[in-house]
């Protein structure tokens, strides 16, 4: 069992609720807060007490996304593990196959992986703070959590390549327009508002949350699983590049990244 000050799980009423805490660094997720939320999330699916989980930041930002420092440590081959081993993966197949409800509260930026774990949320609600953004290619590397999969369908192709391909963010109202959020409301009433829904489905019965949740995705879930994998090898090939190196290094050098050589 990982543990880590920087994710926060509470559970109250049959909701337990994640809380990325780790404001001073935008909420970028290192390896120890995927195990803290992979755990969080297997403990959640075997207690019988918990019938729905939320995900949440804080009213100004939800996650910067991975911990470039974290990716720039897997550059330079100081973490010896296999890449679909890593922590992130771990956390993205479970995610993915989480059984009971998963309801995320957004407000300011979800980048990279702050926007993709929410394809495999069930209710998402926005603050009118909120930006999306998938600035894989930006950083040289290429989408995670099936997202190249599961975007194009709920944007449409071109949308979705305007995501994924120029990386650029949208704001929440483009994202109520495409469906990736259920509603917007002011970020003060974000948090509370994903817990009063959250309380609604903890009242239902869990068989029947279950069931329905699974029949919705099981036309895809194989191939959900299967683009995960096949995204992973993508990218640890593409880390190991020299364009991600650039945009690493750039970042933590405050700097613009200079791909004229990638
Ligand atoms: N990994 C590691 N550190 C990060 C981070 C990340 N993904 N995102 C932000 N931080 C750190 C910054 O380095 C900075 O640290 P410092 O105070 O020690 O210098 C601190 O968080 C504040 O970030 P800053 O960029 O100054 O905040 P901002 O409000 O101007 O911008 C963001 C917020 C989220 C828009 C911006 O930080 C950002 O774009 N982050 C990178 C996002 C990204 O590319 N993630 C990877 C996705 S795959």
């Amino acid at each position: 069992m990982s543990s880590t000050q920087d994710i926060l799980v509470h559970t109250e009423a049959g909701v337990a609720t994640v809380t990325f805490n780790r404001a001073d660094k935008k909420n970028s997720i290192t390896e120890a807060m995927y195990s803290a939320m992979a755990d969080a999330l297997e403990q959640a699916a075997r207690d019988a007490a918990v019938r729905c989980v939320v995900f949440q930041g804080d009213l100004a930002i939800f996650s910067a996304g991975n911990d470039i420092a974290d990716f720039l440590q897997q550059v330079a081959g100081a973490v010896g593990q296999a890449a679909g081993e890593r922590p992130v993966w771990r956390f993205l197949r479970v995610i993915a196959g989480f059984e009971k409800p998963l309801v995320a509260a957004v407000c300011g930026p979800a980048v990279g992986i702050g926007t993709t774990l929410l394809l495999h949320c069930d209710l998402v609600y926005a603050g009118d703070n909120a930006a999306f953004s998938l600035p894989f290619v930006n950083l040289g590397l290429c989408p995670e959590a099936a997202s190249s999969l599961l975007l194009p369908q709920m944007l449409g192709y071109h949308r979705a390549a305007e995501a994924l391909l120029l990386g650029e963010p949208f704001m929440a109202e483009a994202a109520l327009e495409v469906g990736l959020v259920n509603r917007i409301v002011p970020p003060a009433e974000c948090n509370a508002l994903a817990q009063a829904q959250a309380r609604k489905l903890a009242a239902k019965p869990l068989a029947a949350l279950i069931e329905t949740k699974r029949l919705m995705k099981a036309g895809q879930a194989a191939q959900v699983q299967a683009r995960m994998q096949e995204e992973g090898a993508s990218f640890a090939r593409l880390m190991a590049g020299p364009a991600a190196k650039e945009a690493f290094t750039a970042f933590m050098e405050k700097r613009k990244p200079d791909f004229s050589k990638c």
